[in-house]
């Protein structure tokens, strides 16, 4: 545990530049689809961190040759050898990722029969699979659960099937997409996740040859075809790690440019970071001409002085506010004037890390009922999923252990706010979203150092 800590002397304001590379959301899943090709497929911007790593190996045991490509961040997949791996070479990768369990569709399609171990990702509720399963199942997959994880089959093909999400669930409508772009028929998918990272991977399937219609309304119609070949794509910029560094340059007072954060992807975040106070400026990228070497966009984000008010906001599928944005702004949220409230909707248990930030002396209360806005899903369910936050509060150094990923990010932002000496225990967590953290901490003249 010793080496995987991080001490992080606060107090000082984040100033500077870095840079977001493909969403952590977008890329791994793009890479799943490439075993779904009879050609190579190459993707740009991948960013180096765990989940990536983890869908390499992955991709490796079924016979994907994955290798670098000239640029850096560019990977090549190679699927003309894809062949079945077995379950202790797979098993290797149990719990370290959700990923795997989009392997199903372009499994079953390239070898008839897959094999999933159990799952890994962010600790933030029970996470099930049931809906997964349930479309597996439409499409015409038997599927044998078993102490070690998933065995699927598809003794007569896949078939298109019509099919309603009873929520709008990521995971779920990317494994519909993914299976259904090769089975036979149409496939109708209702109450369809729809978020940016989902648009960007149908982008990509109709570059390898797919047919996908999304109509209004959450509902996306796809025409299976026999064979897809591979892609090249550049992928949508990672919008949680943007709003992250947001979230921490205003947690700090200071100023920070995300070069590569799109706006239209994060308009519904830039909007509460505006009404909290924030500041920010766009800047459009403008590609290189003869004689302008042109310029990369970006977002610059900062605390303009003075207090910050506090919001009330519910995080909702897209295009509502992620839930993947709440963690690190709730650290900005605790020095804003009054009582912000947060009403958690996606997931059940996704406050716990509040604990945290009041041991450093933040005001933060959790309520099992809905607070703020529309009733949820988890209503009284027994779930603590709506934050009070009341502010401002002096943040002080504590000793800190990192539960996941986000909460984790949000754990270092109130570290780098707090006044004081702090060690982050497990901060490598931190690495399986983003990118070079430390770097990047380095860059923008935080004080942080491994004992
Ligand atoms: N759900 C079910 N059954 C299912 C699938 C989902 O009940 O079979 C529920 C979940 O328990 C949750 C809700 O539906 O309450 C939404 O889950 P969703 O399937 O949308 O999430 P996911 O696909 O597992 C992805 C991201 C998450 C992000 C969510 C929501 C990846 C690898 N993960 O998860 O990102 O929070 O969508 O946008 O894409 C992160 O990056 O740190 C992260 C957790």
């Amino acid at each position: 545990m010793t080496d995987d800590v991080l001490v992080v002397h606060g107090g000082t304001p984040l100033e500077g530049r870095i840079r977001v590379r493909g969403a952590k959301n977008l890329v791994s899943k793009a890479m799943v689809a490439a075993l779904l090709g009879d050609s190579p497929s190459r993707l740009f911007d991948v960013p180096k961190i765990r989940d990536v790593e983890v869908v390499r190996g992955l991709l490796g045991l079924h016979g994907v040759k994955v290798t670098d490509g000239d640029e850096d961040g560019e990977l090549v997949f190679d699927p003309s050898n894809v062949e079945s791996a077995s379950t202790d070479q797979i098993n290797v990768h149990a719990g370290s990722s959700r990923i795997p369990i989009l392997f199903c569709g372009p499994l079953l399609h390239r070898l008839g029969h897959a094999f999933i171990p159990d799952l890994g990702g962010c600790h933030i509720g029970p996470r099930p699979i049931d809906f997964h399963l349930q479309a597996l199942r439409e499409f015409g997959a038997t599927v044998d659960k078993t102490p070690e994880g998933l065995h699927l089959s598809a003794p007569n093909g896949l078939h298109g099937t019509k099919f309603a999400l009873p929520y709008p669930s990521v995971g779920a409508t990317e494994q519909v997409l993914l299976t259904a772009v090769m089975a036979e028929g149409v496939t109708e998918l209702r109450n369809a996740a729809v978020e940016p990272e989902i648009i960007d991977l149908i982008c990509i399937l109709q570059k390898m040859g797919a047919i996908i219609k999304v109509h209004t309304d959450r509902v996306i119609e796809i025409q299976g075809v026999k064979k897809l070949h591979g892609y090249t794509h550049r992928p949508i910029p990672d919008r949680i790690e943007a709003a992250s560094w947001a979230a921490a340059a205003l947690a700090t007072r200071g100023d920070v440019e995300v070069l590569g954060a799109q706006q239209a992807d994060m308009m519904t975040f830039l909007n509460v970071f505006r009404s909290v106070g924030g500041e920010y400026e766009v800047t459009d990228a403008r590609p290189p001409k003869l004689g302008d070497p042109g310029q990369e966009g970006g977002i610059r984000f900062w605390h303009p002085g003075g207090e910050l008010n506090a919001v009330a906001l519910e995080t909702d599928v897209h295009p509502g506010f992620m839930t993947d944005w709440q963690q690190p702004l709730v650290v900005a949220l605790t020095q804003a004037r009054g009582l912000s409230i947060v009403h958690e909707t996606v997931y059940e248990q996704r406050l716990g890390y509040t604990e945290a930030l009041n041991t450093m002396g933040a005001n933060i209360q959790v309520y099992r009922d809905c607070l703020g806005g529309t009733p949820c899903r988890f209503g009284r369910r027994n779930f603590k999923h709506s934050a009070v936050i009341a502010g401002p509060s002096k943040l002080h150094a504590a000793d800190l252990v990192i539960p996941d990923l986000r909460a984790g990010f949000s754990h270092l932002i109130a570290a780098l706010a707090a006044e004081g000496t702090s060690r982050v225990y497990g901060v490598d967590l931190i690495n399986r979203g983003y990118e070079d953290f430390e770097k990047k901490l380095a860059d923008l003249g935080a004080h942080v150092e491994r004992p």
